[in-house]
């Protein structure tokens, strides 16, 4: 065979893969009847009845089935790592803000694997210690504001690394309503995720994952590590109050957030917007995603062990309400959006439902009601709750919903 007729068989096997994955149920009438696990029953079949037994023995039991069967292992911080100031601007955004620009060299070594955390600090706040929202983006970082002091970063375009043009500043600052957060008494600090690990099949020997070899985890257990580092970093900060630093993402990013959230207890709150399946959303409930489209259309997302499940959700020995209950007792925000139905908003609304019990046994509020609330009309207790009317995104609704429940549970020192 030639090589042009391989490469034609190869996308003609791969076309005809996609065509065989069965369609999207979009039907509630036909979401099979399914059992969640308890997250209040230990492995050994004795209920969970104090806070004591929870945090001792049945929330280490639950990380590990998600490291075991989910996300895989992650490692522990390197000794070796290194953060380097490489800008401050005490009078950014027109004097509103304190910019900072720090590389954390994730292994310390000469050209091992880093990233720039952009951070932004209210300028009002003085010498007192700010509240931050710390997040993963989608972009890189000169493109999530205007701001010319941001570093220029770099794009990847077919698999290639190249330096980004100066026209694309700004350009994904919708996502990031900086000005606002800022207003509100907040830092931001944020970091692009391409930068720990390239998201395509194949980028994985780009990122941090060939400096520790030995682990089975995904590029979604690496973004969240890299979340982990940067919380490292937000600890030496003396702008940053490390007790309320809030870890949020959007779609795949949200995974990320929910993973990091559970994973560091130093994520004082953590906010998933439209994560979907394999974040907030329950897989046993077949609507939108399945395991199966995760596994097929992003291999490098999950640990090889979750593609044991494709087809099978109802073998998994967790199912996501219990990755939202490993945030408990700490504020936890979970949002929908009406038309992303792929991410399957009734399936994330259940979840935040069912992580309910072990909220409850630590002493907290839950959602109080297994009715979805109308569009637009957020739940806020302990955990809080929206469906906001549109598309799959992230927009200043979704910010503002979220800085309401912020003030609520860790509002800035005045
Ligand atoms: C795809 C994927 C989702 C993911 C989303 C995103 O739609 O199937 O699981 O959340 O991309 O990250 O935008």
């Amino acid at each position: 065979m030639s090589f042009s007729s391989l490469i034609k068989a190869a996308l003609l096997t791969a076309v005809l893969a996609h065509c065989q994955r069965p369609p999207a149920n979009y039907d509630e009438a036909k979401v099979p009847k399914y059992t969640l696990p308890d997250p209040l029953v230990l492995l050994n079949g004795s209920p969970v009845k104090d806070a004591k037994t929870w945090t001792e023995r049945r929330r280490p039991e639950i990380l590990e089935l998600f490291r075991n069967h989910v996300y895989g292992r992650s490692p522990a911080r390197p000794k070796a790592m290194t953060f380097e100031l490489l800008s401050l601007d005490p009078q950014a955004l027109g004097g509103t803000a304190v910019r900072k620009q720090v590389e954390i060299n994730f292994t310390g070594a000469k050209d091992g694997p880093r990233m720039t955390l952009l951070v932004y600090l209210p300028a009002a706040a003085k010498d007192r210690r700010s509240p931050v929202f710390l997040g993963l983006s989608f972009s890189p970082n000169h493109a999530v504001s205007a701001d010319p002091g941001i570093l220029l970063g770099d794009v990847w375009v077919k698999g290639q690394k190249q330096p980004a043009a100066e026209r694309s500043r700004g350009s994904g600052a919708a996502h990031w309503p900086i000005q606002t957060i800022l207003a509100r008494g907040y830092g931001v600090a944020l970091a692009y995720y391409f930068t720990i690990e390239p998201d395509f099949d194949g980028g994985e020997k780009y990122g941090v994952r060939p400096s520790f070899p030995g682990f089975d985890w995904g590029a979604i257990g690496a973004w969240a590590w890299g979340l982990s580092r940067a919380m490292d970093y937000l600890e030496t900060d003396p702008g940053v109050d490390p007790h309320r630093v809030i870890v949020h993402g959007h779609s795949r990013l949200g995974k990320t957030a929910l993973w990091a959230g559970a994973q560091d207890t130093r994520f004082a709150m953590v906010i998933s917007n439209d994560s979907g399946e394999g974040g907030a959303a329950l897989s046993r409930r077949r609507f939108g995603e399945t395991v199966a489209d995760l596994n097929q259309r992003f291999p490098h997302w999950f640990s090889h062990n979750y593609r044991k499940y494709n087809g099978r959700e109802d073998d998994l020995p967790v199912d996501q309400h219990m990755l939202l209950a490993l945030i408990a007792p700490r504020p936890l925000y979970v949002a929908s959006a009406t038309e992303d139905l792929w991410a399957d908003p009734r399936g994330e609304f259940l979840s935040l439902v069912a992580a309910g019990p072990v909220y409850r046994l630590l002493g907290k509020r839950d959602l109080e009601t297994d009715r979805m609330p109308a569009p637009d009309h957020p739940i806020q207790t302990d955990v809080a709750y929206h469906l906001r009317t549109g598309p799959h995104d992230i927009n200043a609704w979704d910010w503002d919903q979220y800085l309401d429940f912020a003030v609520k549970h860790l509002p800035p020192a005045r």
